[in-house]
């Protein structure tokens, strides 16, 4: 048989590429393993420049993506490399770019990836949580772009998004998330990549929502749980931390913890960092229980937690970079191989309803679906004016939420009855076309009920017979799990002002730009 020179170039290409490639990593019961049956323990430090991760505040909502940036890529590799670090973690990546080079970069480096899915300006905001089309385009499209790469082992739906007693309603978007992706996941790659949560260490809730995030079907809960953990700060110990109650805790969870960030800068700051808790999350009292960790972070900046300080293109290493990359080298934790392994651990029970935890474990909130969401606008007599700025949402919804609160329920969502609308997760316009037409039949469409001094405006409804199927189809579901309750929530209700600015508490969708529409008022009803 004869080969063509071209064939033979690219058979040879093919197979050292795929020599190359990092082998994937997989999951069972409580902890990873590669593919070949060897423990894998996650050695990991966060990496993306002007922390633009959900759930922290920059005042900005731009960010860069840092899987996009090769000639960053070529530089803090090798620092990467030097410090032992087998996984980074991204916060905020574009899906519409090429990752190529940086993939492969890391992939010869023996670097994994896991990456939160949102990005500053598209994440479930805890203050006002939802899980809509728009959230789900943006999962979809990061897991789209990253899963080629077998060197991705997973992803985070959500960072710190309930923090305290206050927010926990949003766990229970945040879990349709988890849901979501993993079943987008299932329908479009050949192979595992996890889907996880990264929590803040709150002690009202953590119990609660590490339980609430673990339990029911398993298509639906998390692969893994990340722990944003800084308990352990400067010299200290196993118990004087509280390291020793996380492992204690952690001792019958399911699947794998690990801890998402860690590195507490207190108390002389970033440099000062001794990393005592490396050596001990690497050690017989932990390794049992926490697959390993992730340092926050790499990059130097105002908050004080950087390895590396980058100025004018160039990386210099600070104290605390040698300072870990001798710790890193000593680590060698016991392991198991995966056949020897036999899990013990079973999912945890839901965590009930009560004065701390808002989130009922029956029921999760819709699917997003464009279609029905288009289908369902489109069959509608009375929607938004064409002319009308997303901007003045606001008090439209306010207004008739208050009015008519029968007219809301459709769109509305209660996280401790697990009622949700059939359309609460669809976009701001067709959920204000919703509710603008629920009015205007309720008032008998009499004239003037679909006026709003011009800012809506009656239309002939079209929807064909996929379509009226499609609607059927929802609300027969919405009713099954409706029960009657004459409940309603004022969707619209005010966000605290002060959180609309800060990035970690943006969802500067549409969707808070109609809050911000609220306090501009109701002046005009
Ligand atoms: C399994 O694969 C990993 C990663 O390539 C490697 O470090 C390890 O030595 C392998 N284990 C065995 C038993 O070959
Ligand atoms: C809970 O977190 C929110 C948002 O970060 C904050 O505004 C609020 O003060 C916190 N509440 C408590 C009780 O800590
Ligand atoms: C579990 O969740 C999956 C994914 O959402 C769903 O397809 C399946 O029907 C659920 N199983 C049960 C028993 O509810
Ligand atoms: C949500 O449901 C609970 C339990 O059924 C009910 O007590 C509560 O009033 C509802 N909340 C709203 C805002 O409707």
């Amino acid at each position: 048989m004869r080969f063509s020179k071209t064939s033979l170039v690219s058979a040879s290409l093919l197979l050292g590429q795929a020599a190359a490639e990092l082998p994937p990593i997989v999951m069972k019961g409580s902890k990873f393993f590669y593919e070949n049956g060897t423990q894998f323990f996650m050695k990991g430090v966060a990496y993306q420049q002007d922390s633009a991760e959900a759930g922290k505040s920059t005042g900005s909502s731009k960010y860069s993506d840092p899987l996009a940036d090769v000639a960053s890529c070529k530089r803090d590799v090798p620092l990467l490399k030097q410090l032992r670090t087998n996984t980074i973690r991204t916060y905020a990546i574009d899906p519409t770019k090429d990752h190529d080079e940086c993939m492969k970069l890391l992939d010869d480096a023996g670097i994994y990836v896991i990456s939160d899915l949102s990005e500053p300006s598209v994440s479930v905001n805890r203050d006002d949580p939802k899980w809509d089309v728009e959230l789900l385009k943006r999962y979809t499209d990061v897991v789209d772009s990253l899963s080629k790469y077998s060197n991705v082992i997973g992803f985070f739906a959500g960072n710190e998004v309930t923090n305290n007693a206050s927010n926990t309603d949003a766990s229970a978007y945040v879990k349709a998330a988890v849901r979501d992706t993993k079943n987008h996941i299932k329908a479009t790659s050949k192979r595992w990549l996890g889907v996880g949560y990264a929590a803040n260490d709150d002690p009202d809730i953590r119990e609660s929502i590490a339980h609430y995030f673990n339990c029911g079907n398993q298509s639906e809960a998390i692969d893994y749980w990340g722990y944003n953990i800084y308990e352990w700060c400067g010299k200290s110990t196993f118990t004087d931390s509280g390291y020793d109650k996380q492992v204690e805790f952690f001792k019958t969870y399911s699947v794998p913890v690990f801890f998402a960030e860690y590195g507490c800068n207190i108390p002389d700051g970033a440099e000062g960092r001794i990393w005592q808790e490396t050596t001990a999350l690497y050690s017989d009292d932990m390794s049992d229980v926490i697959s390993g960790g992730i340092v926050y972070m790499y990059h130097q900046e105002a908050n004080d937690y950087g390895l590396v300080k980058v100025k004018g293109g160039t990386a210099s290493k600070l104290k605390d970079f040698d300072t870990l990359a001798t710790r890193m080298a000593s680590v060698s934790p016991s392991s198991i191989q995966m056949d020897a392994y036999k899990p013990t651990n079973s999912p945890a029970a839901c965590p009930s309803v009560n004065a701390k935890w808002a989130v009922t474990g029956d029921r999760l909130p819709p699917t997003p679906n464009n279609d029905l969401c288009e289908c369902m606008y489109k069959s509608l007599s009375c929607v938004p004016s064409d002319s009308l700025k997303t901007t003045d949402f606001g008090k439209i919804f306010n207004y008739v939420c208050d009015q008519t609160p029968k007219a809301c329920d459709g769109i509305n969502g209660n996280t401790t009855s697990g009622e949700y609308g059939p359309f609460s997760m669809c976009g701001a316009k067709e959920k204000l076309g919703y509710i603008l037409n629920e009015y205007y039949n309720l008032q008998g469409k009499s004239s003037g009920a679909c006026e709003f001094k011009g800012q809506a405006q009656v239309v002939a409804a079209s929807a064909d017979d996929g379509c009226q199927a499609r609607l059927a189809q929802a609300s027969a579901a919405a009713s099954n799990t409706q029960g009657g309750s004459e409940t309603s929530k004022n969707i619209a209700a005010p966000i605290p002002m002060k959180n609309l600015f800060t990035i970690g508490d943006l969802a500067i969708g549409a969707y808070v730009v109609v809050a911000m529409g609220v306090g501009a008022g109701m002046v005009l009803l």
